[in-house]
């Protein structure tokens, strides 16, 4: 069986170890040679890599790692660049979220304002990778993750058209992991679906046990009384910010009895609720670099100073193992059916065949086939043609340098009251990101 190189750009990230130690799991299907890990940050990346490699010795001795700050050593000789960076780390994410919420208007990673600037800051940082992926490993396929997944995905689409780039996000695997639990199942590969909508936008029309029996009515029934959540052993629903997210489903479910959603609508259908609930001191990026970064960091740092990895709390993340599922289905033809991030080409006839949607997909090694969605109701037509406005809008404003059509796609948004509140929001950001964005004119 051949052995993969692989390169995890965004080395330094808090999830490179569980990811590691997932792709350890998994060497009997996937079997790899070498792991690269590519950053920016050299420092930072360097007690992941330290860490990781301790990991390594102890688990797979015959398995080597190379961490690089070099593009050239990093992308030489490689089959799959997995791609999750975070462009100006998570100070800039606290930006992101704050700036937003001083002027009333959500704070989110992805969604609004946030979302937005978050996405002027990745777009340069993702084809940068794309472009050395091309120069050093012609033949590669990356599986790109860095978010804002949907601002990202329309800039390679138009920026990179002709790239071997995949992007796909988590969420809904892991709302159908929850789904899969509260029908009391082992996993949600049980059951195949039906969704469409945009990254972190869409909804579920349908979820079919193996034999073709419907799981709606049931799945309605749950998301219609409690949301997501389940019996509170989840990791998700442990940390309080995503329970509040996973019961808020059951609000936004009701605008559509007959699907159920992604939980991240709630930032379009209830913007004012989410500020009245956020404390603008301390938002998620506060949270997360309290918990996951710190927790990361020092268990890296254990591993290190004791020259072992055997008592350390690092989790393989099960979670991810949808990465090794989509680099199966490209290496090995699998032809699994996946929701990925594509352009939709007819696929929701009545929509614009050059959105970037996510929707059903046959992956195998040429790519995704994309399965025919058809016809979309009004309400969800119109709202996806709303914020798909917003997506276009940002990449324009990034290929242009535009003022203008930033300050148009921040008042598109359905995040944001007015013209004069999206002015505010943007000169602030445009501050703040001094150090990452075009100058706009
Ligand atoms: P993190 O800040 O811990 O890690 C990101 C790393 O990227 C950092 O080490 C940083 O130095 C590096 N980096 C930044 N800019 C870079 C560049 N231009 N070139 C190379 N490296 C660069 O962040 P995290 O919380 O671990 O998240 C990583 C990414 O994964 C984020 O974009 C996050 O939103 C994304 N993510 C996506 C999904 C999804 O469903 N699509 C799920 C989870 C996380
Ligand atoms: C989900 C989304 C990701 C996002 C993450 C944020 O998994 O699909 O795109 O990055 O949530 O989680 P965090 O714990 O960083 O707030
Ligand atoms: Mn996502």
């Amino acid at each position: 069986m051949k052995k993969f190189n692989i390169t995890i750009a965004g080395g330094g990230s808090t999830f490179t170890p569980g990811i590691i130690m997932m792709l350890l799991d998994y060497l009997d299907e996937f079997p790899i040679d070498t792991i690269k890990l590519y950053d920016n940050d050299e420092a930072r990346q360097k007690t992941i890599a330290d860490a990781c490699e301790i990991i390594l010795k102890e688990r797979a001795p015959e398995m080597k790692l190379i961490a690089s700050v070099d593009p050239e050593e990093a992308f030489t000789n490689v089959d799959f660049v997995m791609a999750h960076i975070r462009v100006g780390k998570y100070a800039m994410r606290e930006l992101d979220e704050k700036i937003p919420l001083r002027h009333g208007v959500v704070g989110q990673e992805t969604c609004g304002p946030g979302g937005i600037a978050y996405g002027m800051r990745s777009i340069p940082g993702v084809l940068e990778l794309v472009d050395y992926m091309e120069k050093y490993s012609p033949d590669a396929w990356m599986l790109n993750y860095s978010n804002p997944a949907a601002i990202v995905a329309e800039a390679t689409r138009k920026l990179r058209p002709n790239s071997k780039i995949l992007n796909i996000c988590d969420m809904p695997i892991g709302i159908e992991e929850l789904i899969a639990k509260n029908l009391g199942l082992e996993s949600r590969k049980e059951f195949e679906v039906n969704y469409y909508g945009l990254n972190h936008f869409g909804w579920w029309t349908d979820i079919r046990d193996k034999k073709g029996n419907s799981l709606m009515p049931e799945v309605i029934r749950h998301v219609s009384e409690h949301g997501y959540a389940t019996d509170g052993s989840s990791e998700l629903e442990k940390q309080e910010s995503w329970n509040n997210t996973l019961k808020k489903a059951r609000d936004v479910q009701a605008l559509d009895p007959h699907t159920v959603p992604n939980t991240y609508l709630k930032y379009y259908f209830f913007p004012t609720q989410e500020v009245e609930h956020s404390n603008p001191e301390y938002t998620r990026a506060n949270e997360v670099m309290d918990g996951r970064e710190k927790f990361i960091f020092t268990q890296c740092q254990n591993i290190i100073d004791k020259g072992t990895a055997k008592d350390t709390e690092l989790t393989v993340d099960e979670h991810a193992s949808y990465i090794v599922d989509l680099a199966k289905a490209i290496a090995y033809n699998t032809k699994e059916r996946m929701l990925m991030i594509v352009e939709n080409q007819g696929s929701i006839i009545n929509f614009d065949p050059t959105a970037m949607v996510e929707i059903p997909c046959i992956v195998g090694s040429n790519g995704p086939e994309k399965l025919v969605v058809g016809e979309i109701p009004r309400f969800q037509k119109a709202l996806m043609e709303q914020q798909v406005g917003v997506e276009k809008l940002v990449v324009e404003a990034y290929e242009e340098a535009s003022y203008q059509k930033l300050w148009q796609a921040i008042t598109l948004s359905k995040t944001v009251p007015n013209a004069a509140v999206a002015k505010a929001i943007l000169d602030d950001l445009i501050e703040a990101n001094k150090a990452y964005w075009p100058e706009l004119k």
